[in-house]
């Protein structure tokens, strides 16, 4: 499969990215090929509801680094989402880029989800999962995985194993 993942965490090598990166191990280990995107180093803005997209055959009209993303969504098989946790969801610029979905709607072939979180405090995810959860139903994909980290298993052997397991099982 081409898995997309998009990464909305600024911090290079934090914990998100920690993350991803066994993830990426563990998928690459089954013949996967995974492409990372770091959306925070990218300039992307919020929709701004103009609806040109919905009459232009889904062209944004708004030309930033969203334009490099979009062909990237439409040639994954699964889309998966990695996030610092601020303030009970996940990052700005992550969402930024999950609101500029609106423009395409959905992915044309990613049927497959997964979701890797990262936080300070433990049980922050109430917000960020059930979004997650509706997003991805909405969108017509099925989730694979979930995996959160918070400060007491960050960068752990245990939590990257976990990861890195979810990356397997594909
Ligand atoms: C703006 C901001 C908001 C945050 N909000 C929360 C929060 O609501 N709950 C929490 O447990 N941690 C919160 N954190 C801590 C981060 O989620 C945590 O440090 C995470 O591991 C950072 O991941 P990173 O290393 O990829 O940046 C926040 C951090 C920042 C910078």
């Amino acid at each position: 499969m081409k898995i997309l993942v998009l990464n909305g965490s600024p911090t290079p090598n934090g914990n998100t990215i920690a993350l991803v990166n066994a993830f990426k191990e563990g998928a690459e280990s089954k013949g996967h090929e995974v492409n990372v995107i770091n959306v925070a180093h990218k300039n992307i803005k919020g929709c701004m509801a103009c609806n040109f997209c919905k009459r232009n055959n889904g062209q944004c009209v708004q030309k930033d680094d969203m334009q490099e993303i979009y062909p990237l969504i439409q040639d994954a098989d699964m889309i998966v989402f990695a996030s610092p946790i601020y303030y009970f969801i996940m990052s700005g610029q992550l969402e930024s880029v999950i609101h500029r979905f609106y423009a395409i709607n959905a992915p044309e072939k990613a049927r497959y989800s997964a979701l890797l979180l990262s936080s300070y405090s433990p049980n922050v995810y109430t917000g960020a999962i059930a979004q997650y959860k509706d997003m991805i139903a909405y969108m017509g994909m099925s989730d694979k995985g979930i995996v959160t980290a918070d400060n007491s298993t960050n960068k752990t052997p245990a939590k990257l194993a976990e990861a890195r397991a979810l990356g397997e099982s594909l």
